[in-house]
């Protein structure tokens, strides 16, 4: 029997960027509009996906001209909501459908998130997944009290040991502790709640939890990080990893990298899986699902280029001279802690170390990674269907893909679930109904 893909979709963009305004989106409705998320889950349901995902960032993107101007204006990466109650609704208009969460363990304390998605995971009843990030922007830290960004290989240290108390905390009181026992009046089995006396370099936390253990006991707990360090912090506590990586060998890379980092953790490489990043647009015909990604071209000005790509980049590209050494850049920005993978990295390897290129070149390049144009694969449903069928294979043929950002939604997602899962089904690719009871269970379905 061929492998099955799982599949998530990544809603956290539909209103970011431009993509409001792109045809086929939400004409009269506007973020955050509950009802059109719970339109968002029934889609989504329909078409039997794992998980609806919703990243976030907590800080209005302010490092483009040191100011939130250009953000503000044009809606780069603002407006975003804290997703937890809208999960929370989403799932009374579900019954199978998995609900990914994303928290900073950079800027969050341990226990307050372990209780908050313990009480998530009890709503949904069993379907919450915790992506935890680190974040690699400035405008998000300088709300959390940090001039400056923490060192990188720290902001990963932090996040283990943040995951680490989570879980002691999930498993602190036993999942056959409460009695309830009318009769006598006792409520839980006092043995079978246990402090953890936690105390490390970041945190200390005495527990136990004060809640009840929560249907899948620990969310699903993913991790997207690029770098060797991220790759090492995944393959420590994460039960499926995110990944971007839009080649090939990239994926076959990314997954090596986290196989060998499994084997040195103890962990059963076979046991997860990455959704790769795929940014799709399918339609009918090929001709229609171009002229859609061409669209994109047009979505922002440059001015929310910048912005964009300031605030991902973390570095403000409004000061770019005329030409500039794309090596020099990446070791600029490597030492002040952002993240060193980036689309300046990408032109560093591109590149010779003495060859310099052009701003504008550079800005042409933006729009396309700030609109998602470089990454979006447009075609058929038998074209990205092949593409999806090929690409799962070389990365493993463990997990699948993150359906990312969707750019005029719901139109895009629809297409997603009636013309590309449909032809995903008939290949035996995808399922054709929900088997598992939680979202742990239907990602862990061969
Ligand atoms: C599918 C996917 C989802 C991500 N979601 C978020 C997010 O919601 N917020 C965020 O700040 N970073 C997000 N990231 C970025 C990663 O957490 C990470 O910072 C990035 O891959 C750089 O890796 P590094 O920190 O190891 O250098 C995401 C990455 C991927 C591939």
């Amino acid at each position: 029997m061929k492998k099955r893909m799982h599949l998530a979709c990544d809603m956290s963009y539909t209103h970011l960027d431009g993509r409001w305004r792109v045809p086929g989106s939400w004409v009269h409705r506007t973020f955050p509009d509950m009802g059109m998320f719970e339109e968002l889950a029934r889609i989504a349901e329909r078409g039997c996906l794992d998980m609806m995902f919703f990243g976030d960032g907590t800080g209005i993107p302010a490092t483009w001209q040191d100011s939130e101007e250009a953000a503000a204006r044009w809606g780069i990466q603002w407006p975003r909501q804290d997703m937890s109650p809208f999960i929370a609704v989403m799932s009374r208009v579900t019954r199978h459908l998995g609900f990914g969460l994303t928290y900073a363990s950079t800027f969050m304390h341990p226990f307050y998130v372990a209780r908050l998605l313990n009480s998530l995971d009890h709503v949904t009843g069993g379907r919450i997944a915790f992506n935890v990030i680190t974040s690699t922007r400035r405008s998000d830290a300088a709300n959390y009290g940090f001039d400056e960004l923490m060192e990188h290989g720290a902001r990963y240290d932090r996040m283990e040991e943040f995951v680490d108390v989570c879980k002691a905390l999930w498993d602190s009181v036993a999942p056959d502790a409460f009695i309830w026992d009318r009769e006598s009046g006792v409520v839980a089995d006092p043995a079978k709640v246990r402090p953890i006396e936690h105390e490390g370099p970041f945190f200390k936390v005495r527990g136990p939890l004060n809640t009840v253990p929560s249907p899948q006991g620990h969310p699903v707990l993913v991790q997207a990080g690029g770098s060797p360090r991220g790759i090492r912090a995944s393959a420590h506590f994460a039960d499926h990893v995110f990944a971007s990586g839009l080649a090939l060998d990239q994926k076959r890379r990314h997954r090596a990298a986290l196989d060998e980092a499994l084997v040195a953790e103890g962990r059963d490489p076979a046991k997860v899986g990455i959704l790769f990043n795929a940014a799709l647009i399918v339609c009918e015909t090929e001709a229609e699902a171009i002229a859609g990604r061409e669209r994109l071209l047009q979505m922002i000005p440059e001015e929310a280029v910048g912005a964009y790509l300031s605030h991902n980049i973390g570095w403000d590209f409004s000061t770019l001279p005329e030409r500039f050494s794309p090596h020099e850049l990446a070791a600029q920005i490597k030492a002040t802690q952002a993240s060193p993978v980036s689309l300046v990295s990408r032109f560093a390897d591109e590149v010779g170390p003495g060859d310099t290129v052009s701003r504008r070149d550079f800005f042409a390049e933006g729009l396309k990674v700030a609109t998602g144009y470089d990454r979006t694969i447009a075609g058929t449903p038998t074209q990205l269907a092949d593409y999806l069928e090929e690409h799962f294979e070389a990365g493993g043929s463990r997990g699948g893909f993150m359906i990312s950002h969707p750019h005029a939604t719901p139109h895009d997602l629809i297409n997603v679930v009636d013309l590309l899962i449909p032809e995903l089904q008939r290949r035996g690719r995808f399922r054709r109904e929900y088997t598992g009871r939680t979202l742990k269970e239907n990602l862990s379905e061969d």
